[in-house]
This record gives C-alpha cells, structure tokens and sequence, in this order.
C-alpha cells in the first residue's frame, strides 16, 4: 500500500522532471562517454577559519559546516560499499568505481582540511564527530547489501545538492573564492559519478526480484531521509547554539534555510520523489549540460595548478 502510494506520487513527479530536462537529450541510464576520473586539486580552506564564510550568513555557514562535517566519515562509508563489490564488476563498471573510489578519497581530504579550520574550543566539533562515527559504525554492521543501500541513497542526496550549487551559482555570491571553488568541484565530481554506487547496485541485485530491490530501495530512502534531515539540523543548531543562539531559534532558522528560503532540500523535491519511481535510475535527471560546462572550466584550473607546481 505504501509502496504504491510512493510510486504513484513518483510518476507524476517524473512527469515533471522530464518536460524540465535538457530538450533533445533522453539518457536513460549512465552516459557511455562518462568518465569517472578525479581532479586532484588542493584549496585554501583556511580562507573559512574563524568566521561566517557563507557570506556572512551564520545560518548558512553552520548548515554547510555541519554538512561538511557529515562528509569524511560518511565518504570512507561509500568507499567501503563500493570496495566491497570490486570484485562482481567488471569492464566500464569496474573502471567507473575505481573512479568513484578516488573522487571520494580527495574530497575526504579537502574537507578534513576545512573542518579542521573549525575552533573546537567554541563549537562542539568532538560531540558531533562521535555522534556521526557512532552511527556510521552502526550501520557498518548491518553487512555489505545495507552499507551499498545506504550509499546509493545518500548519493540520491549529495547529486540533487550537487545540482543545485551547479545549477544557481549565485549560491555562492560573497563566499571566498576557493571556498566557492571547493564546494562547485566536489557538486561537479559528485553528479559525474552520481550512479556508479547506482549501477553497482543493480549489478549486484540483478537476480533479485523486482519488488525486492525496489522493497529495499524505498525502505532505505524512507530511514535515511529521516537521519539525514535530522542530523544536519541537529548539527547546524548546535553550532549556533555554540555561537550564542537559543536552542529554538537555532532550530527554526536551520528549518527555515532548510525547507524555506533558499530551500537547500525544498528546491529539490521534484528530484527526491523520482526516487520511488520503480524505473528510477540517476541519469533519469539528465544535467549531462551543465556538468560538461563545469568540466571545462576545471580542466583549465587543474592545467594551472599543475603548471604552478
Ligand atoms: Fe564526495
Ligand atoms: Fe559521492
């Protein structure tokens, strides 16, 4: 009953997506020309010690924060689920995993690299580290099937964020420039590789029932929604509660950036229901243009940096 409902409010949001997408351009699975490769560029996170670096925004600087603090641990999490895998995949696969597994890898190292720009003498860095580690060590004994669903959800996540800090770069107006640059190459690499954990799941899955993968797809999403939503408000209102703010105040602002204006999650809604579509695959939200666009542009920076060295 529920899965039906889900799935019905999923087609007529499809339908949306669809008459929104690139004219002209109908990928229905991974691009074949797509590579996964990484960028191994290095940015200056200290330009975010000690200040509102969001623009002056303390809401917004504690929303991304807090997101960027969710990041190592749950990075080596989605590493790990793929890992696991490596040895059931083969040929493009094989190579767009060995991808996704380098592309996480640096993004965990530029953003150990910001966090530890954080002053853990005024904000609660060390509860909020544990408090994620727990839960990931959780998870991690769930087995090799829960840590791959978990991963392809929070990848649905980080690729609809992705999106959105590609696709509005007046996002980003009045951040430091490689604070900017960081977050825009981590939402590039984030959509290049948003369905390898995808496809590696279908690999794995092939021979399941159809409602069984769809069963787990659904009932992972449904709990991760849930943590992850409560966990970055949670995290972002202590970091403003550190800051001064009252608990409820803090709370209300974080919902309000959340799901009010600018609507980090609400912008996304349309791309988050297409998940419970039983047909669903990640390439259905075809930003292949705009990608390439960011590509481009961090070819030329990867060539600059290289030639500094
Ligand atoms: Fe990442
Ligand atoms: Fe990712």
């Amino acid at each position: 009953m529920v899965l039906t409902f889900l799935s019905l409010c999923a087609r007529v949001c499809h339908k949306k997506s669809i008459v929104n997408s690139t004219p002209g351009v109908k990928t229905m699975q991974t691009p074949i020309g797509l590579a996964v490769s990484p960028r191994d560029i290095h940015f200056a996170t200290d330009q975010a010690h000690g200040r509102a670096w969001m623009a002056g925004d303390p809401v917004a600087t504690a929303v991304f924060n807090a997101l960027s603090l969710t990041f190592p641990d749950g990075e080596r999490l989605f590493m790990d689920a793929v890992r696991n895998y490596r040895s059931n995949l083969s040929g493009k696969l094989l190579e767009d995993a060995k991808g996704f597994i380098a592309q996480e890898a640096i993004h965990t190292r530029e953003h150990v690299g910001l966090n530890a720009g954080l002053d853990r003498s005024h904000y609660p860095i060390d509860e909020i580290e544990a408090d994620i580690k727990g839960r990931l060590t959780f998870l991690r004994t769930r087995g090799r099937v829960a840590m791959l669903g978990v991963t392809i959800a929070m990848e649905h996540f980080t690729a609809m964020m992705a999106d959105l800090f590609l696709e509005e770069p007046q996002f980003w107006d009045g951040v430091p420039e490689d604070l900017a640059r960081l977050w825009q190459w981590h939402a590039m690499e984030e959509t290049e590789h948003k369905a390898v954990a995808f496809d590696v799941f279908q690999e794995i899955s092939k021979n399941w029932k159809p409602s069984q993968r769809y069963g787990l797809r659904v009932r992972i999403m449904l709990i991760m929604t849930v943590m992850f939503v409560s966990n970055i408000t949670k995290f972002s209102s202590m970091l403003l509660i550190a800051d001064g703010m009252k608990p409820w105040k803090a709370r209300l602002s974080v919902l309000g950036y959340l799901f009010g204006k600018p609507g980090l999650f609400r912008k996304s809604w349309k791309a988050y229901w297409d998940w419970f579509r039983p047909g669903f695959h990640p390439w259905h939200q075809d930003n292949s243009a705009t990608l390439k666009a960011w590509q481009d542009r961090f070819e030329v920076a990867v060539s600059q940096q290289v030639a500094a060295e």
